[in-house]
């Protein structure tokens, strides 16, 4: 029997005890703000943005709404930003990506002051997880530690497969995991035998952005699959890297598409502004 890791319910443990944190600092005269902006009106980027100033709302942090618009220049963001970073009300700065191609994503994500930085992005926040610093952790990966040891996954000695090599999932995915002393592989659209590599994996992270590519052929009897993917399929129906009706009965234990990964990204967000207030 496989196990269907909730990723609703642990993303709503993480947040009530979140709450009871806020509660407390606020006892204790701690306000928290997060800067929210949105540049333009990309459909999917306004559900994540409305989204987490719910989950704002319900733990008791103030959501600093900047919407602007698809035509801002990159130096209007960068002031917008800069009004943030010298804002001590303000205890989080969230830039959503992707921003319009007139506008550096890096160049915007190196502006944000590095103690603000609650999506985990800024260069110095890399730096510091890769070498086991404190700082803030890239809010998906962190969310899929926590998934697996809320759900009593062991890591440590494990055979961890990552497809996918993003700056924001696949790279930190790798470090979490190696952290954890995972034994840890990366794959890519390069990798040779991809099926027998992630044949290998105790726990299979897909991140690879393809509806659905993963099936039983690429997973080893009794993983624990995880799927960090999102899309809409053919019925229009939303679905993972992974197809789960195949590839579940092979599982251990698989996150859902929706309620997997997706909630815990967004707890994991809310996790680093109270830190960032608390510091
Ligand atoms: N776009 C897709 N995922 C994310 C995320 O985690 N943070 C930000 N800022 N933008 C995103």
């Amino acid at each position: 029997m496989s196990q269907i890791i909730d990723g609703k319910k642990i993303s709503q443990e993480i947040k009530d005890e979140l709450k009871e944190k806020v509660a407390k600092l606020k006892e204790q005269g701690t306000e928290i703000a997060l800067a929210v902006i949105q540049v333009g009106e990309d459909p999917a980027s306004s559900v994540y943005v409305r989204n987490k100033k719910r989950a704002c709302e319900y733990i008791g942090i103030e959501s600093v709404a900047y919407e602007i618009p698809e035509t801002t220049t990159q130096d209007e963001l960068l002031a917008i930003i800069d009004d943030c970073n010298k804002n001590p009300k303000i205890n989080g700065i969230l830039v959503q990506l992707p921003l319009p191609d007139h506008i550096d994503e890096d160049t915007v994500i190196k502006a944000i002051a590095p103690e603000k930085d609650v999506d985990g992005f800024h260069p110095q926040s890399v730096g510091a997880m890769t070498i086991g610093e404190p700082g803030f952790l890239p809010c998906t990966p962190a969310g899929i530690i926590q998934l697996l040891k809320r759900s009593g996954v062991e890591i440590e000695g494990k055979e961890c497969v990552i497809i996918g090599r993003s700056n924001i999932v696949g790279k930190p995915m790798a470090l979490l995991l190696l952290r954890e002393n995972g034994t840890v592989t990366i794959c890519h659209s390069r990798t040779k035998n991809l099926k027998e590599v992630a044949k290998r994996a105790d726990i299979l992270v897909a991140a690879l952005g393809r509806p659905k590519f993963i099936d039983e052929s690429y997973v080893k009897e009794g993983a624990v699959v995880i799927d960090v993917g999102i899309h809409r399929d053919a019925n229009n129906k939303l679905c993972g890297d992974v197809d789960f009706d195949r590839v579940a009965p092979h599982t251990s234990a698989i996150t859902p598409v929706p309620g997997g990964v997706g909630p815990m990204t967004i707890a994991m967000l809310m996790n680093n502004c109270v830190e960032s207030a608390e510091k």
